[in-house]
């Protein structure tokens, strides 16, 4: 039995009413619920952005952790798009945390969405994007599934600022004592804050752009890997050693928020654009 206080901390109080071997057995990253708390409180700074009647897209929610959040927290409907874990495991998790009627887990790859043009009211996304939103034009395909007005809301790790000459710190290609080494080839799409911010404000499917970085973000992953290997629920070996390095000078979490405009795109994912155009 883990300690009710093993994950709490007082910059996220919602998170801390979640229990920690909920939190711990769905793990894949850094806290997913500190992340979405952190999402939620500037989602909550407009009264109308989420609530029982909206429809919430969580993609690449993983284990559903988030999932359960943002159902529990704004009594909305969401759907738990992923890609790589099993719909069964994630169906387990929201039954067992009392959410069955507001979460419905569904396998996805987010370039080929099963979902209707407008139909979610807000994508919210916590350690996922950096996976494939890296790409210049994806957001204009996310938008697509956003009603007018409706949010996204993006929370991932960044570098927090440009790295020195384009290169990799030593101390993050170092092998830590456990053998891990942090930077991994898939963090190359780690982007600072102000590329995110040219990327979602070159993107003509949003507006009012708000990005900004987590205070302490850090020190926040460095706690929770910690937390996490202590309990033995660390699927990887922990980067908290390489984190605690670093101490910000290049890692840390962005969140970048927007609304979608009236304008769309053609769906560039779509395998069949070429014959739907030529057929026109
Ligand atoms: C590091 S895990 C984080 C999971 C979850 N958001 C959390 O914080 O616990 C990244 C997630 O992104 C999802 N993902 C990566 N690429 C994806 C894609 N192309 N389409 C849908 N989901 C994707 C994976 O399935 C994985 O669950």
């Amino acid at each position: 039995m883990l300690s009710p206080d093993l994950l709490h901390n007082p910059a996220f109080p919602r998170s801390n009413a979640y229990d920690p071997g909920f939190v711990l057995d769905g793990n894949m990253g850094p806290h997913p619920l500190w992340l979405a708390e952190w999402l939620l409180e500037a989602l909550e700074q407009d009264p109308d952005a989420l609530g029982p009647e909206a429809r919430v897209l969580d993609l690449g929610s993983g284990m559903a952790t988030s999932s359960v959040f943002w159902a529990r927290e704004t009594g909305a409907h969401v759907y738990a798009a992923d890609l790589w874990t099993s719909v069964d495991d994630a169906w387990r998790r929201i039954e067992q945390a009392g959410q069955a009627t507001r979460v419905t887990p569904i396998k996805a790859e987010a370039h080929a969405l099963p979902f209707a043009q407008g139909f979610f009211d807000a994508v919210v996304s916590v350690d996922s994007y950096t996976y494939y939103g890296a790409d210049l034009l994806y957001l204009f395909y996310l938008a697509r599934f956003l009603r007018p007005g409706g949010r996204v809301a993006i929370a991932i790790p960044c570098l927090v600022a440009d790295l020195e000459d384009g290169r990799v710190p030593a101390h993050l290609l170092a092998p830590q004592e456990n053998g891990a080494v942090f930077w991994e080839p898939e963090c190359i799409s780690f982007r600072t804050p102000a590329w995110w911010r040219s990327v979602f404000e070159g993107c003509p499917g949003v507006e009012d752009v708000r990005v900004d970085t987590m205070p302490e973000g850090w020190r926040h992953w460095r706690d929770y890997e910690r937390a996490a290997e202590a309990a033995g629920k660390n699927p990887f070996p922990s980067v908290a050693e390489t984190l605690d390095r670093d101490q910000g000078r290049t890692l840390g979490f962005v969140r970048i928020l927007a609304r979608r405009t009236t304008r769309s795109a053609v769906n560039l994912y779509d395998p069949d654009l070429a014959g739907k155009v030529l057929r026109r």
